[in-house]
């Protein structure tokens, strides 16, 4: 069995002088995976239009006969691993796009917002995509309402009571994050979820930070829609993220960039937005490839094994306070900072900075002045840690060191 750690760092192209404990932000590509999506790219320009045009989608037609156009053979990869294809083992249900800002993005633009309705975010929500769903409410006359959850370190019964109590029916959208972003928490989305249909208020899941991290069912949870990125956790090439759309919303939903494919359905109208590089998605299969013969499961404990047991040793040597329950926390957890450096958005700069140039750490680092990173910590820096299977006790030896140096000697 192969053990994992900062060996494993000759897996990908990581400067090993950095303890690299940022996962989370933009993902990292395995160096084998790279190496496929670059001999893709050497295939593609071999007969590039000959693969443009014919080989990778069929903008004509969401039907074919033979063999599926080769982003629909990745669609049903990708259904497979996140449970998101339809009972007969299609994925029709399941679009590729760049990003789950992409993916949000065409559900707000298919849902026809009218001036007075209410769409819902939380003050956990992800700013990008918030801001997504300020400017369609904006452009329709529409309005949006806050949900507000507790901060990192309370109980889950907490968020499902502070969700209930606030989704009420009226709503004509709600977008909940399934793992939250600053605050870093796995959400009880399927009480959510559930909540949200008993009150017939239609629910966007945004799942980012969930494919590799967590196991998926996607169809299971219920959402009327669910996007998320492959590129963050579970290794693949950026941009690669889907958009999975229950059945009774597939006739309604259309890509955000209008092309050939409109009006045919959605492989059509997702599958060839303008002319774009496929090559990451075709690489997807090779990053599963890879996490499968690491085992999925041996990855996912140890990460979260390392999250955890790092979370708790941090917080005792830096003085402060953890609460977060261990249900709550996948491969990424929020540590609060020492109090002795600052609170605001210029300390908490100051320290990643410093973390970054000086202790060669890099880790982001939120203030509760910002909505978000109140959602983190409601008084005071928090600092996010991510850990993947190249990362080991000597990467946050080295991270709670250079925060105790700080705290005592200053920047
Ligand atoms: C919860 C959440 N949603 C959305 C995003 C945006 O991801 P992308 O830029 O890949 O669309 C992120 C990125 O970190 C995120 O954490």
């Amino acid at each position: 069995m192969t053990s994992f750690g900062r060996t494993m760092l000759s897996e990908w192209y990581l400067d090993p002088g950095y303890a690299y404990l940022n996962h989370g932000t933009v993902g990292a590509t395995p160096k084998r995976v790279l190496a496929r999506q670059r001999a893709i790219i050497d295939e593609i320009e071999r007969h590039p239009a000959e693969f443009m045009l014919r080989r990778m989608a069929n903008p004509m037609a969401a039907d074919w006969d033979g063999e599926p156009p080769l982003l629909r053979q990745v669609a049903t990869q990708v259904a497979e691993y996140v449970g998101a294809g339809d009972a007969d083992g299609n994925a029709d249900g399941l679009a590729l796009v760049d990003n789950i800002t992409t993916g949000a993005n065409a559900v707000l633009g298919s849902l026809h917002i009218e001036p007075g309705d209410t769409l819902a975010v939380t003050n956990h929500g992800y700013g990008g995509v918030t801001n997504a769903v300020r400017r369609v409410a904006e452009l329709a006359g529409a309005s949006v309402q806050t949900i507000t959850l507790p901060s990192a370190g309370a109980p889950m019964a907490d968020f499902v009571d502070a969700f209930v109590a606030q989704v009420q029916p009226g709503l004509r959208l709600m977008v909940m994050d399934h793992i939250t972003s600053f605050s870093a928490l796995i959400m009880p989305i399927v009480e959510m979820v559930n909540h949200c249909r008993a009150k017939d208020v239609p629910i966007l899941v945004d799942g980012a930070h969930v494919p590799a991290q967590l196991p998926l069912d996607v169809s299971a949870i219920g959402a009327d829609w669910y996007s998320a990125n492959l590129h963050k956790w579970a290794w693949t090439p950026r941009s690669s993220g889907f958009l999975w759309v229950a059945p009774h919303h597939r006739k309604a939903i259309h890509a955000p960039i209008v092309s050939w494919g409109v009006g045919n359905g959605l492989a059509a109208e997702f599958d060839l937005p303008g002319t774009r590089d496929p090559s990451g998605f075709l690489a997807v299969n090779e990053a599963l490839t890879f996490r499968t013969e690491l085992g999925e499961d041996a990855i996912r404990d140890y990460n979260h094994d390392l999250a955890w047991a790092s979370a708790q040793r941090l917080s005792a040597a830096w003085g402060t306070e953890f609460s977060t329950p261990q249900e709550m926390v996948g491969s990424m957890v929020i540590v609060r900072l020492p109090q002795t450096l600052g609170t605001s958005t210029d300390d908490a700069e100051r320290v990643r900075r410093h973390l970054y140039d000086v202790a060669l750490t890099e880790a982001p680092v939120f203030s509760s002045e910002t909505e978000s990173g109140a959602s983190a910590s409601p008084d005071g820096l928090a600092l996010r840690l991510s850990i993947q299977i190249y990362n080991d006790a000597s990467d946050i030896d080295r991270l709670e060191q250079a925060v105790l140096d700080l705290a005592t000697k200053g920047v």
